[in-house]
C-alpha cells in the first residue's frame, strides 16, 4: 500500500481528487486532513470513507498534528487553503494564516521526514494577461505578479516550497492550474453561484462588464494531472495545468442561462471586484509533452450541463447556505 496524505480533501478539488485516486488506484490508502471550514463538507467524501480513506478533522497550522500525520505517510498532496478572492478582499487574515503559515508547517514536516510533497497552486500567482484573445499564455517561467490577497498568499506559499526544495532538499513539485468547474464546488464561486441563483429564483450576477476571461478546466482533468505529476513529475519542477478553455464570464453565463432555459439577458450587472484580474490563459505544453497528460472533458457545454444537473439533484448540499452567501454578497453590493 502507498500512504497518501491529502490536505483540504473535503473541499471542492480535494474531494474530487480523493474520489479519483480511490477509484483509479486501489493500492493507495488516503488520509484526508481537513479543518472543515465553511468551504469543507464531510458529505463530499462520505461515500469514500472506509478502509482505504479516513478523515482527520484538524488544522494544517497545528504543528504537532501535522508532524505526526506527515511522519505516518509516504506522500503529501496539499490542497488546503482559503480559496476565494472576494473573501480575501473582505478579510485577508485567514489567507495569510492558512495559505502561508499552514504551507510552512507542512513543508517543515515533509522536509524533516523526507516525504514526497506536491503543492497545488493556481495560475492567479501570475497576475493577469493584458489583452484577452491575443494568444499570450502563462508558462512556468512567467513572473509572479499576484493581484489579490488570495493570489499573493498562494504566491507566497509557492515561494516557500521553492526555497525548501533548494535549501532543504524538499522532494516537491508544484502545479499551477486554471479555474476549475464541476461537482462539489462551493456556491460562492462564479459558476455554482449563477446555477444556484437560477435554481433558487434569483437573478445571476455578473461583475463589471463581463469581459474578464477565465480558462476553464474540468476538475477531473485537474485530478488526473496532479496524479501524473505526483507519480511521474520531476522533483523541483513546476507544471502548469490548463485545457485551453478560455471564455469570457459573459459567454459562460449566457451558456448557463441557455442550458437552464432562461432568457439570454436574465442577469444583473453588479459592482466590479476591486483589482479584478482581466484574463488568465495557461500554456500546458510542458505537462502534455513530458507526462503525456491530455484533458478528457473537452466539451465545455456538456461538462457544464452535467455540473448544472449535479446542483439540481443535490439541493440539500447548498440550500441551507444560500441565503447567507447571498447576504454577504449583498453587504458588498455584489
Ligand atoms: P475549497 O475552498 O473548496 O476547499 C478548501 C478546503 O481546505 C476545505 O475543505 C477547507 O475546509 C480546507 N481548509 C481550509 N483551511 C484549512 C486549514 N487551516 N487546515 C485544514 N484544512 C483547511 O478550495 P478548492 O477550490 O478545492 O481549492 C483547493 C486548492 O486548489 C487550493 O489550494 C486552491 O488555491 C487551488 N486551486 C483552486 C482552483 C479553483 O478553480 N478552485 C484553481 C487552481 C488551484
Ligand atoms: P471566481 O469563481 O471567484 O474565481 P476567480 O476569481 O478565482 O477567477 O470568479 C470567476 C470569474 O467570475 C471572475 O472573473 C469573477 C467573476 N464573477 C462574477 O462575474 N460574478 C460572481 O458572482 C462571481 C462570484 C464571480
Amino acid at each position: 500500500m502507498v500512504r497518501l496524505l491529502v490536505t483540504g480533501g473535503a473541499g471542492f478539488i480535494g474531494a474530487n481528487f480523493a474520489a479519483y485516486v480511490s477509484q483509479c488506484h486501489s493500492e493507495v490508502e488516503i488520509t484526508i486532513l481537513d479543518k472543515l471550514t465553511y468551504a469543507g463538507n464531510r458529505d463530499n467524501i462520505a461515500k469514500l470513507l472506509g478502509s482505504h480513506v479516513r478523515l482527520i478533522v484538524g488544522d494544517i497550522c497545528d504543528g504537532p498534528l501535522v508532524d505526526k500525520l506527515v511522519c505516518q505517510t509516504d506522500m503529501v498532496v496539499h490542497f488546503a487553503a482559503e480559496s476565494h478572492n472576494d473573501n480575501s478582499l473582505r478579510n485577508p487574515w485567514p489567507f495569510i494564516q492558512t495559505n502561508i503559515v499552514g504551507t510552512y508547517t507542512l513543508i517543515q514536516a515533509a522536509s524533516k521526514y523526507h516525504k514526497r510533497f506536491h503543492q497545488v497552486s493556481t495560475d492567479e500567482v501570475y497576475g493577469d494577461l493584458p489583452i484577452p484573445g491575443n494568444g499570450e499564455k502563462f508558462t512556468a517561467t512567467s513572473a509572479y505578479q499576484p493581484s489579490s490577497p488570495y493570489s499573493a498568499s498562494k504566491a507566497s506559499s509557492d515561494m516557500l516550497v521553492r526555497a525548501w526544495i533548494r535549501s532543504f532538499g524538499l522532494q516537491a513539485t508544484i502545479s499551477n492550474c486554471s479555474n476549475n468547474y464541476g461537482p462539489y464546488q462551493h456556491i460562492e464561486k462564479f459558476i455554482p453561484r449563477q446555477i444556484t441563483n437560477i435554481l433558487s429564483g434569483r437573478r445571476p450576477k455578473l461583475y463589471g462588464n463581463g469581459n474578464n476571461v477565465r480558462d476553464w478546466i474540468h476538475v477531473s482533468d485537474h485530478s488526473a494531472a496532479i496524479w501524473d505529476i505526483l507519480t511521474r513529475g520531476r522533483i523541483g519542477e513546476t507544471y502548469l495545468v490548463g485545457a485551453d478553455g478560455e471564455m469570457s464570464n459573459r459567454a459562460v453565463l449566457e451558456m448557463i442561462l441557455k442550458i437552464m432555459g432562461q432568457p439570454q439577458d436574465a442577469y444583473d450587472i453588479v459592482k466590479d471586484r476591486p483589482g479584478h484580474d482581466l484574463c488568465y490563459a495557461i500554456d500546458a505544453t510542458k505537462l502534455r509533452n513530458e507526462l503525456g497528460w491530455r484533458p478528457q472533458y473537452t466539451d465545455f457545454q456538456s461538462g457544464l450541463q452535467a455540473t448544472i444537473n449535479w446542483y439540481l439533484t443535490h439541493q440539500e448540499r447548498w440550500q441551507e447556505d444560500k441565503n447567507s452567501v447571498e447576504e454577504a454578497y449583498t453587504r458588498n453590493s455584489q
